[in-house]
């Protein structure tokens, strides 16, 4: 792919493709059941067309939306604009959503100024991942808990072994996503107590659905 192309490929078609793939109703008691459980004011990182939207608890007051593809944050608007008609309508109340910065690694937000943070199929993308994780764990106030729901490395070796071969095409194709990326072992080394994590394939190819579901707490 020249570097036009490249571009227009990342830019346009791939936010298009991730919504279609990743937004749809199959999904939703995944996302449901990571996203449980946060209150107050979160950031999620990779927050992409709005595939959360529906599922915000009431508790949640604010949310920080950090989001590099413009085109993703497009698709989202009138997701957002839907739901927050709904809860309207139904006497609920609806998270203020603001985007705040473009990448995970460098988070425009003070020092323990969140009570959580959400990351629904972005650690796999985030190129330094481990510096996202650190910039999280400077944000989320101490006791604070990142919840996330992640594809990443199988324990079967046959299955782990194809995702190594993939890995590059994977990149290429999904816009740097990574299917080798082990998810509990990342959160552990940034400084993340593990609080609860389920680990299971979803339906679909195995490659692709090794997921982790879980809620970390940042000690300090
Ligand atoms: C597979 S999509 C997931 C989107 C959404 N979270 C979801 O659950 O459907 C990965 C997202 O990470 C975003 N992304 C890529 N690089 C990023 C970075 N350095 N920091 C934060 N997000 C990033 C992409 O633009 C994309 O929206």
């Amino acid at each position: 792919m020249n570097w036009r192309l490249g571009s227009l490929y990342n830019e346009r078609v791939l936010p298009r493709m991730v919504d279609a793939m990743c937004a749809n109703a199959e999904m939703l008691p995944w996302r449901e059941k990571a996203i449980s459980g946060l209150e107050g004011v979160i950031v999620e990182i990779g927050f992409g067309s709005g595939a959360n939207a529906s599922v915000y608890p009431a508790e949640v007051t604010r949310v920080f939306a950090v989001e590099p593809s413009q085109q993703a944050l497009r698709l989202a608007e009138p997701k957002l604009a839907a739901e927050r008609t709904a809860r309207s309508a139904a006497g609920v109340e609806y998270p203020m959503i603001e985007q705040v910065g473009l990448t995970g690694e460098s988070l425009p937000l003070g020092t323990n100024s969140c009570d959580g943070a959400l990351s629904t199929f972005t650690l796999c993308t985030i190129p330094d991942v481990v510096a996202a994780l650190h910039e999280l764990r400077r944000v989320i106030k101490p006791g604070g808990r990142f919840h996330f729901l992640e594809h990443g490395l199988s324990p079967d070796a046959p299955i782990a072994k194809w995702q190594r071969r993939l890995d590059p095409l994977q990149g290429a194709l999904a816009g740097g996503c990574h299917l080798t990326r082990e998810m509990p072992e990342l959160l552990e080394a940034a400084g993340f107590q593990i609080e609860s994590l389920t680990s299971r394939y979803a339906r679909g190819p195995k490659p692709w659905t090794w997921f982790s579901i879980g809620k970390a707490i940042n000690p300090s």
